[in-house]
C-alpha cells in the first residue's frame, strides 16, 4: 500500500512507523511526507530514509480551500492508499476529509471523545482526571470526532508534570499507531456508516 504521511512537527510518530515497516510488520510503505511547515524535523527523517519530503507552506495559499486543493494534488502523486495524519497541526476543509474518507487516519492526544482540540494534557489534569491517554481513530469532517480504532491509556499522578505526562502518552502513541496501520494495509481495519471496523467486528 501506498502511505502518505502529514506532519508539522518532531515526526516521532513517523519514525515509528518507518521503523516498523522496515521490519516488515507494515503492508506498505511510506511515499512521502508533507509538512506545512518548513521547519518540521519530519521532514529531515523523510529524507534521511530517502523519501520524498514536501513542504508547501499555507501562508502562500489565500483561503484554506485553496491550500487543501495544493495539499491533495501533491498527495495524489503519489496514488495513497492511506492518508495518515501524524503530528498535522492544521484543519482539514471537509471537501479534503470527504475525498479522502475512510482511507484517513490521525491520532490524537486524548482519550476521546475528552478533551477535543489542543492542550489535551495540561486539561485532563486540570480536570483532576486519573488517566489519560491517546486515540487512533478515522477521520470525519467533525474535528477529532471520527470513529475511534484503537485508545490507550496512561495514568495520571498526583502532582503530575504535564510534560512528563506528555511524554507517556507519545510513547504509547508510538506503539499504538503502527498497529493501526498494519491493521489497515492488511485490509483488515475498514470504516463503514461511519464505523470503525477491524475483521468485519465493529470497534
Ligand atoms: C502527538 O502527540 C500527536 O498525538 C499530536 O501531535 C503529536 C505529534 O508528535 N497530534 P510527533 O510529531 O509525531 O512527534
Amino acid at each position: 500500500k501506498s502511505i502518505v504521511v502529514l506532519v508539522s512537527g518532531n515526526g516521532s510518530n513517523l519514525q515509528a512507523i518507518l521503523e516498523q515497516i522496515s521490519l516488515g510488520k507494515i503492508n506498505g510503505k511510506v511515499t512521502a511526507v508533507v509538512s506545512n511547515k518548513q521547519s518540521a524535523y519530519a521532514l529531515t527523517r523523510a529524507k534521511e530514509a530517502g523519501i520524498p519530503a514536501i513542504f508547501i507552506d499555507h501562508k502562500s495559499f489565500a483561503s484554506r480551500e485553496s491550500y487543501d486543493q495544493a495539499l491533495k494534488k501533491s498527495i495524489d502523486e503519489f496514488t495513497p492508499d492511506l492518508i495518515v495524519l501524524a503530528g498535522f497541526m492544521r484543519i482539514l476543509t471537509p471537501e479534503f476529509v470527504d475525498y479522502y474518507s475512510a482511507r484517513m487516519l490521525n491520532i490524537h492526544p486524548s482519550l476521546l471523545p475528552k478533551y477535543k482540540g489542543l492542550d489535551t494534557h495540561q486539561r485532563a489534569i486540570d480536570a483532576g482526571d486519573v488517566e489519560h491517554g491517546a486515540s487512533v481513530h478515522f477521520v470525519t469532517p467533525e474535528l477529532d470526532g471520527g470513529p475511534v480504532v484503537l485508545q490507550s491509556k496512561v495514568p495520571i499522578f498526583e502532582r503530575q508534570d504535564p510534560d512528563e505526562l506528555a511524554q507517556r502518552v507519545q510513547q504509547q502513541e508510538r506503539q499504538m499507531y503502527p498497529l493501526v496501520i498494519s491493521w489497515f494495509c492488511s485490509d483488515r481495519l475498514k470504516m463503514q456508516n461511519n464505523k470503525a471496523m477491524l475483521d468485519d467486528k465493529i470497534l
